[in-house]
């Protein structure tokens, strides 16, 4: 998704907008540009393509320039094809502007001011707001951006200049989150903090319908009455490591290393006294043996962490649990009740459909707990409860220690809630936490032995399509397996469970076409194994990811897999945990291997604030 920049200050500032646009290069974008105070004019330049190519490009033909304050911006296309003249920062020479977000009435804003007289150069919603702001110019800034957001519908964050105010910089957000960093003599604006972590870790965090008026000393943040608003200064616990490659080819794999650090940092300030402990988001025994219905809400990697939950929970708790995709939930008509508890999962916590889905179900009264990685983000904010996944940030555009921390998650409130209604007594609540325990250590041996999937990737490398097969517990590894592989290395796959293929998809097999089946669950083993059977029998390769106790010998020749892929052994209900790990490298190798930029797959954003 879009990103947002800005900087005032003494120093230079090109380098510096650059610099930070480059920390939101993850967030996905197709085109980039800045836009500086340079004497008594506001200079842009912009170019479609990544930064380096386009951007970088044009400021080498600029002649020399220097300026030390200015408001920089990563567009995802939306409105307008990616090009030049779409790209922002968009304005007028008297004002320019960032935006991130969607203008909903920007044609009507575009018909009105047509009449009186505005040309269009770009086919975006932002030049609206551009004009709208030029028409609504009354020589004081903050009259005028009231005006103006007063007009506009939709989801924003705004940087903005005025030429006749160049010692200054304003922002102003709805929907789409905004900060305002506060470092020495100099101040930032960001749509997220690890733009400008290089620079400081402290930042005042933007709210729905405030304004920030912002000099090289500080700022003021007003209301949309024009009062003035006292603000906390916030402090990012990530350090700027944390947004950087290490080392590593790319994020992604950087972030699969991290997982086993990730889960210990999720998992043990969570437990207390050898059981899980939600005491901190006032989730207690009482409501969890009241909810009528669990539900979990989410969207892509996130939604699959919730089916693991929902298999975990209802296995142990014997409860039913609901698992939605965020934008169906949003628009199906739920049959919530005040009495429901609605689980809703985002690592950015700004996905737009799950933030709908969480606003549905406030609307309705049921108890929400927001599971989130990003602190004080929209969703963290807006549930009634939220616990924090502590993974810190994750750049990858694929999802990788998000979910795994996400899904161990779901453990953790599968294990309470079951305690909670006494479906497991406390010995046996102790136990699953003291084998959860052990989990990091297992997800560390699967992220050291990379050979293996280097092997599997090599001959998944030049299949045109795929799937991923398993049950149970194993189905819902699968679906996250397939959208691992298909993000990032354009393979088509599909993930079904396996005992579904012969009722329809089995007629995709022909010879070679490579099937990976997840068998981690002893009590279904001999079932997927027919599975594996029948498609093996019509051509398929096939990898197959299992514990270590389900032996292979490769030189067998009537063994139905191809490819075995040993795992440590662990409670077969804890494999998720650990099975997920080659299913990432998995991916991870077959992309790598075909020179994809991994960490920036095609179409694809970081963080999905549009519908
Ligand atoms: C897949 C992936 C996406 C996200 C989904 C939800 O690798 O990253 O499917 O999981 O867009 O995003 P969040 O968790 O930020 O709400």
């Amino acid at each position: 998704m879009c990103g947002i920049v800005g900087y005032i200050g003494a120093k230079e500032c090109t380098a510096i907008l650059v610099n930070s646009l480059k920390k939101l290069e993850y967030r996905g974008y197709d085109s980039a540009g800045i836009a500086l105070f340079e004497d008594d004019r506001i200079k842009t330049v912009k170019a479609k393509g990544k930064i380096d190519e386009g951007l970088m490009k044009r400021l080498a033909e600029e002649p020399h320039f220097t300026a030390t304050a200015g408001i920089g911006h990563t567009r995802w296309a939306t409105h307008g094809e990616p090009s030049d003249i779409n790209s922002h920062p968009i304005g007028n020479g008297r004002v320019s502007i960032v935006h991130n977000g969607i203008i909903e009435n920007y044609r009507k804003i575009k018909e009105f001011l047509t009449d009186k007289g505005y040309g269009f150069e770009s086919q975006t919603d932002t030049e609206a707001v551009a004009k709208l702001l030029d028409y609504n110019y009354n020589g004081d800034p903050i009259d005028t951006i009231i005006k103006t957001i007063a007009d506009i519908e939709g989801a924003y964050a705004l940087g903005i200049m005025f030429r006749e105010h160049k010692n200054r910089l304003f922002a102003a957000r709805k929907e789409s989150p905004l900060i305002v960093g506060k470092g020495n003599g100099e101040m930032f604006i960001a749509s997220d903090v690890t733009a400008i972590l290089e620079y400081t870790r402290e930042y005042y965090l933007l709210e729905p319908g405030e304004i920030a008026d912002i000099t090289s000393d500080g700022v003021k943040f007003y209301d949309i009455h024009k009062n003035r608003i006292e603000k906390e200064l916030q402090t990012a616990d990530w350090d700027i490591s944390a947004a950087e490659k290490g080392g590593y080819a790319h994020f992604m794999l950087k972030e699969i290393c991290e997982q086993p650090d990730a889960l210990k940092k999720t998992i043990n300030p969570r437990i207390k006294d050898g059981v899980p402990d939600f005491s901190e988001c006032g989730l207690t025994d009482e409501k969890l043996r009241n909810y009528h219905h669990i539900y979990i809400v989410g969207c892509g990697s996130a939604m699959h962490a919730g089916m693991v939950g929902k298999y975990v929970i209802e296995k142990l708790a014997r409860t039913p649990v609901v698992v939605d995709i965020a934008s169906e939930f949003r628009y199906r008509d739920p049959l919530l009740a005040p009495d429901d508890l609605v689980v809703i999962i985002s690592q950015s916590g700004e996905t737009a459909d799950t933030k709908a889905a969480l606003e549905l179900a406030n609307s309705i009264g049921a108890d929400t707990l927001a599971i989130v990685n990003v602190v004080g983000s929209s969703i963290a904010r807006e549930a009634k409860m939220v616990m924090y996944t502590l993974a810190g940030p994750e750049i990858s555009v694929c999802s990788t220690k998000a979910y795994m921390v996400q899904a161990a998650f779901m453990y953790l409130l599968a294990f309470r809630v079951a305690y909670a209604r006494n479906a497991i007594d406390e010995a046996e609540c102790r136990q699953l936490i003291a084998e959860l325990a052990e989990i990091p250590s297992k997800v560390q041996q699967c992220v050291d032995d990379q050979a293996q999937y280097q092997k599997v990737a090599s001959k998944l490398m030049s299949a045109d399509s795929l799937l991923y097969i398993g049950r149970g517990l194993d189905y819902a590894l699968s679906m996250e397996g397939s959208l691992k592989l298909k993000e990032i290395s354009y393979i088509h796959s599909e993930s079904y469970a396996a005992g579904e293929l012969k009722h329809g998809t089995i007629s995709l097999i022909e010879e070679g076409m490579p099937v990976i089946a997840v068998a981690t669950q002893h009590d279904l083993y001999k079932k997927t194994m027919s599975n594996i059977k029948e498609v093996k029998s019509r051509g398929a390769t096939v990898i197959m990811v299992c514990s270590e106790d389900m032996k292979f010998d490769e030189a067998d020749n009537d063994s139905p897999v191809d490819y075995p892929v040993m795992l440590p052994l662990a409670r077969d209900l804890l494999m998720p945990l650990v099975a997920v790990v080659p299913l990432q490298l998995i991916a991870y190798y077959t992309a790598a291997l075909k020179n994809f930029d991994v960490d920036h797959p095609r179409n694809l954003a970081k963080s999905v604030t549009v519908e």
